[in-house]
């Protein structure tokens, strides 16, 4: 088995890595942790969705972030590693990866092929950031759930060489994010990280924030704080922190 980066631990097997990072960060462990899966048997995604994964083909992994910046900023770390995903990737892959509002990566606008799930603890006056990505690497052999069928797509169908295999690619990611995480970090903007990387940007949405009745819109871009930005049909701009998005 490949030789593991320091701070990273491999697990065959384990309910979610974005828990057993939860716990390492409550035992002290510095930013960096890291934690693979093969398998996850209560892997959750947004909302607290079940995340579904091809046993030994799908790429599992949290690691710990202990950042600098105001609480209210963390919600666009899932934006900055979105970005970082499809800056990694893009080199290995012959189509393009979408990357959509707020944490899901995309193929043909139909399809998913990867999630990021960002769950904040705080203890005292300390928090951290679990970041947790999910990306489908290969799925021959797997039994996709019937649901799931038509829904979902795999690196392996966009040209990806999937014998990287799954320490490679969540490393290959981590390795585009730190760059980026410390840009913004030192104050760089969102819309100047992440809005040229958002599939989206003048198109038309419906949102579904359960605020108030669901309204369509055209995209217009990143608020400082990770928000969609929607202009209405009045032109009013809306800031969309939370909910769904159908993309039209
Ligand atoms: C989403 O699309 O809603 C986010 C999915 C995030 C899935 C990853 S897999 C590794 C980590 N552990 C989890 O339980 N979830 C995240």
């Amino acid at each position: 088995m490949m030789e593991l980066p320091p701070l990273w631990k491999r697990f065959p097997r384990i309910h979610s890595t974005n828990d057993s990072i939860h716990e390492a960060a409550r035992e002290g462990a510095p930013e960096g942790t890291t934690h693979l899966a093969d398998r996850q048997t209560r892997g959750r995604g947004r909302q607290d969705r079940p995340w579904w994964d091809s046993p030994g083909s799908s790429v599992l992994f949290s690691t710990l972030l202990r950042p600098r910046i105001e609480v209210e900023r963390t919600l666009g770390l899932s934006l900055v590693a979105g970005k970082a995903a499809r800056q990694a990737l893009a080199r290995h892959l012959r189509r393009p990866l979408q990357l959509y509002w707020p944490n899901d990566l995309y193929l043909d606008a139909r399809r998913k092929v990867g999630g990021i799930l960002c769950e904040m603890r705080q203890e005292g006056a300390q928090y951290w950031i679990a970041l947790g990505i999910g990306i489908n690497l290969d799925f021959r052999g797997a039994d996709i759930p019937s649901e799931l069928r038509g829904q979902v797509a795999c690196l392996g169908e966009m040209g990806y060489p999937v014998d990287s295999g799954t320490v490679t690619t969540a490393r290959r990611v981590l390795e585009a994010f730190w760059p980026l995480y410390e840009r913004f970090q030192a104050g760089e903007s969102l819309a100047s990280l992440v809005d040229q990387d958002l599939a989206h940007v003048g198109q038309r949405v419906t949102v579904h924030d359960g605020h108030r009745p669901a309204f369509a819109g055209v995209v217009s871009g990143l608020g400082t704080q990770g928000e969609l930005l929607v202009r209405d049909d009045r032109g009013v701009e809306h800031a969309i922190l939370a909910g769904d998005v159908i993309y039209e």
